[in-house]
């Protein structure tokens, strides 16, 4: 039976009857597939682990807590046999034989019909991995095989070809991609954004983010610069939003590139309704935003436990006492949490002054990192009293992420810099 190699199929179980006997590590790890495959399971053993037994408690399969008894696979399409039981496994092998059922043997693959391949799930296709070899099935071959095919995709290195517009089709329309691209480190995007840009005709990339991922994009791919340093060349949001709408229209794949996570002082918003109003379909792929990631890349995390149970996250664009601002910072400063301050360096004076004169203690600790996650990542303490001052004799420039709190002292170690650990 063993001597060809096995043919490879999909199987529909949607409603259909599949047993499985035993409940222990092999039916943990497979069970999650049968169920994702919506199969009707039928569960013989007569104990299972915690997992097996929550899938049996919420509903997912049917248990029936008992040995293996000859009949069980009854109007079965398939069958899972991993008992510890080993004449059990035969004895449930040969019904499964009698029955022409298709069933998986965990102790013995050559006297089962079928063989599970190692599987693994990419955006839309799932990659299942069998050996042709019929005397050496190492299982750790084909799951490294597998493994590679996943992480390949997942990151874009093996990219998926764009399926070509026949000249007679009208362009397909693509969803845009507003992709949160993380702080800086090019490590610190999602594979799911890194897969889009691997895929990506155009992308529109802001200044912050990570720039260093445009670098090895393939010469095809036309990349528009968003950058928007401030009070300095700019590219107009509306002229973006255009940029964005054109692309989509002719069909491209368009992959607007920005900073930490779109919708964090990112105006994603605006742009996703642009193309709404256009009729146009987005997607949105959420990034590591730098009030989170940055500090943490510097030592500091935004809660800790004792010290600080809230972190707010505010836009230090505007002063305090200018009229358009939204920002409260009379509350603020009644706060005892964790303040977090992003395009805030001109005027973290002004901000400071605000906090003490509504109550926040001078000697607050602050933390000012400028880009963070960064090769030129830097870190400058101060106080509420001192930050006005320090920031203009340390020289620190935009972006920084300002850290205001008790928080910015409870780490004892820095940790490695960024990019020691690659
Ligand atoms: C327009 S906001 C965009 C924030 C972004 N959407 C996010 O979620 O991180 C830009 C501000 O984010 C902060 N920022 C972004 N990346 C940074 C980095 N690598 N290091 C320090 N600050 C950063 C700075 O305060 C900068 O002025």
């Amino acid at each position: 039976m063993a001597e060809h190699p096995a043919y490879p199929v999909g199987l529909r179980l949607t409603g259909r009857r599949t047993v499985v006997l035993g409940g222990g590590q092999v039916a943990q790890r497979r069970l999650p597939a049968l169920i994702a495959a919506g199969a009707d399971i039928l569960l013989v053993s007569p104990s299972a682990t915690p997992s097996v037994e929550a899938m049996a408690d919420s509903g997912e399969l049917v248990w029936e807590r008992r040995r293996y008894a000859e009949g069980d696979l009854e109007g079965a399409w398939y069958a899972l046999i991993a008992t510890s039981d080993k004449a059990a496994n035969r004895t449930a092998s040969a019904e499964a034989e009698r029955g022409r059922i298709w069933c998986v043997r965990a102790d013995d693959a050559d006297a089962a019909t079928a063989l599970t391949p190692a599987t693994g799930r990419s955006e839309g296709v799932t990659v299942a991995v069998l050996t042709t070899e019929v005397h050496d099935r190492d299982p750790r071959r084909t799951a490294a095989i597998r493994d590679i095919l996943v992480e390949a995709l997942g990151d874009g290195t093996l990219a998926v070809p764009s399926v070509g517009v026949r000249p007679d089709e009208a362009p397909r329309v693509r969803p845009v991609a507003l992709v949160g691209g993380g702080p800086g480190d090019p490590d610190l995007i999602t594979v799911r954004g890194r897969r889009l840009l691997a895929e990506a005709d155009v992308v529109i990339a802001d200044r912050l983010g990570p720039r260093d991922l445009l670098a090895e994009l393939p010469p095809h791919v036309e990349v528009i610069d968003a950058a928007k340093i401030p009070y300095g060349r700019y590219m107009a949001q509306e002229a973006i939003n255009q940029a964005l709408i054109e692309h989509a229209r002719q069909g491209k794949a368009v992959v607007r590139l920005k900073g930490g996570d779109p919708f964090v002082f990112g105006r994603g918003m605006e742009e996703a309704q642009a193309l709404t109003a256009e009729g146009l379909p987005y997607t949105v792929v959420p990034g590591i935003s730098s009030s989170i990631s940055v500090p943490g890349a510097a030592g500091i995390p935004v809660t800790h436990r004792g010290v600080a149970h809230e972190f707010t996250v505010v836009s230090g664009h505007m002063a305090p006492e200018d009229d358009r601002s939204l920002v409260d910072w009379a509350a603020l400063a009644r706060l005892r949490g964790t303040l977090v301050i992003l395009m805030g360096v001109d005027k973290i004076g002004r901000i400071a002054r605000a906090l003490v004169a509504h109550g926040r203690a001078p000697d607050t600790p602050v933390a000012l990192i400028q880009e963070g996650t960064t090769a030129a990542q830097r870190r400058v303490d101060a106080t509420l009293a001192t930050v006005g001052e320090t920031v203009r004799t340390a020289e620190v420039r935009p972006p920084a992420v300002i850290v205001v709190g008790e928080v910015v002292e409870v780490g004892d170690t820095a940790p490695a810099a960024p990019g020691t650990l690659t």
